[in-house]
């Protein structure tokens, strides 16, 4: 468990973009900065996958937009460490992953200690993992929604910094719940990074405690 007693940053504004595919959630960053609701540099996107529509998004944004195919390093690790001196040659100390479908390695983990933030469509610990909002409805919740945490070591499971609830519909099939989650996350992402970099806020056991100033 991630554990600081003397608090964090404020961080620098240099932040980094991990994707895997469309990109709507980058989009909402690249957003929120150019309309003034969030004070930050998105100084590199990094994809896994070439065909990742996100890529373009980034390239239209003027922001370098990287793919780093997985089958060109021998292991998670040695991929790892090839994003880490990305970002480190970037001189990035927040990156956020935004619809980015691997695990990531202890060597990414331990280069930002507490400064991997990650979005997932549930109000977490529920429905972890895959298709979470096929979860959701499979399950029979009235209630999901969007988190956005700081990534572990463990799957979907870091302290949360930001959530927000979304009704399930008696007539929600997969896409129509994925589309009402997505508004949200939108919201909360944009939101929860300029939190994160404002800092005074520490993390506590499982809590992340935002200080009065
Ligand atoms: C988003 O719904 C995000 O929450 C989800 O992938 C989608 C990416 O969409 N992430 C996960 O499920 C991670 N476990 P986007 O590429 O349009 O931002």
């Amino acid at each position: 468990m991630p554990e600081s007693k003397k608090g964090h940053g404020p961080f620098s504004r240099r932040i980094a973009v991990l994707i895997s595919g469309r990109g709507s959630n980058l989009q909402s960053i690249i957003d929120a900065i150019r309309d003034g609701r969030l004070e930050a540099t998105i100084a590199v996107v990094i994809s896994n996958r070439a065909d990742a529509v996100g890529l373009q998004r980034a390239r239209d944004a003027g922001i370098e937009a990287v793919c780093l195919h997985p089958r060109d390093f021998g292991d998670r690790d040695a991929y790892d460490r090839a994003i880490v001196d990305l970002l480190r040659d970037r001189r990035v100390d927040l990156v956020c992953l935004a619809g980015f479908m691997r695990l990531v390695s202890a060597a990414l983990l331990q280069a930002f200690p507490h400064g991997i933030l990650n979005i997932h469509p549930s109000l977490l610990p529920a429905f972890p993992g895959l298709d979470a909002q096929r979860q959701a409805l499979d399950h029979g919740v009235r209630v999901t929604g969007a988190t956005v945490h700081l990534v572990t070591s463990e799957l979907d499971n870091g302290p949360i910094i930001l959530q927000a609830a979304v009704p399930v519909l008696d007539d929600d099939d997969v896409d129509t719940l994925s589309a009402r989650i997505l508004v949200e996350e939108h919201r909360i992402y944009p939101e929860a990074i300029r939190l994160v970099l404002d800092g005074g806020w520490s993390v506590d056991g499982r809590r992340v405690r935002r200080h009065t100033r």
